[in-house]
């Protein structure tokens, strides 16, 4: 999409320039064009087009099954929507750990077929490799820490992680390692607060909570838990904003009774 004069596009450097003025930043999930184009206008500074399509766009119970063909999918439709925020597309289950090599083609693919302006790694050192060809090519990678989804069946349960001081110590060890590889951001998931705090505090590139508390230098939702579409979704972190399920559900059930009691439409409603 071409960007007009007047708009500022967000760019990872603005992302490091806001944490150096202790702004913060603000970051929310789009999957389809006229949902990015709504979150865009608002001037947000970052729409995440993450693997939790793969939930809530497709209803699957994981992340794992979505494939880099739909993320290039909704990355484009959603590219295609962005004016002035910056995109960042995850890459998915399989796309990335196998070898750095395909890690590179995958992120390749994201940044030519969708138009998207970085990309999104879940993993510590373990990945290290694949984050530094990446890097290597020129891509911005942001990482992810903390509850990572993609891992679901290695951790059993989605709880907060790194309460235990083994795997706090190990989460700021990966903290470190991304910013040292050239991450320009890291998502912390579902982390103690004090933990984020430390994270944060410790790191010069801006992190990213989602459940991960005040402290983080900019906070993510899931667009559908926010607007209340979701309605069986509610942990403790999710602040709600809206209450889609219920006014579309209403507005459904308006429809219906319209073109059932044959008052929809009306004379004026049609040629
Ligand atoms: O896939 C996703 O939506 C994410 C966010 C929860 C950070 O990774």
């Amino acid at each position: 999409m071409s960007v007009s004069k007047e708009v500022k596009r967000i760019t990872t450097h603005t992302l490091q320039e806001m944490k150096s003025k202790g702004e913060k930043i603000a970051m929310l999930t789009a999957y389809d064009y006229s949902m990015a184009k709504i979150v865009d206008e608002a001037g947000m500074d970052v729409i995440l087009v993450g693997d939790s399509a793969s939930n809530v766009m497709a209803g699957h119970e994981t992340t794992l099954p979505i494939t880099l063909d739909q993320m290039i999918y909704h990355a484009s439709s959603v590219v295609r929507a962005a004016g002035r925020s910056l995109v960042i597309v995850d890459l998915p289950f399989g796309s990335y750990q196998g070898n750095s090599k395909e890690a590179l083609n995958s992120a390749i693919r994201i940044m030519k077929e969708a138009g998207a302006h970085g990309v999104k790694l879940e993993g510590g050192v373990e990945i290290s490799e694949s984050v530094t060809r990446i890097l290597t090519a020129g891509i911005p990678v942001m990482g992810h820490l903390g509850l990572t989804p993609q891992s679901i069946y290695k951790f059993g349960t989605y709880t907060v992680r790194a309460k235990e001081e083994a795997e706090a110590r190990k989460l700021r060890d990966d903290a470190l390692a991304l910013q040292e590889l050239g991450c320009f951001a890291i998502v912390l998931e579902k982390i103690p607060a004090s933990l984020a705090k430390d994270v944060s505090e410790s790191l010069s590139i801006p992190t990213i909570g989602i459940g991960a508390g005040k402290y983080c230098d900019g906070q993510v939702l899931v667009i559908h838990d926010m607007l209340g579409i979701n309605k069986e979704f509610k942990p403790r972190f999710l602040r709600q904003y809206a209450d889609l399920n219920n006014i579309m559900n209403s507005a459904f059930k308006n429809y219906i009774n319209d073109v059932k009691g044959k008052s929809f439409p009306n004379d004026k409603e049609q040629y």
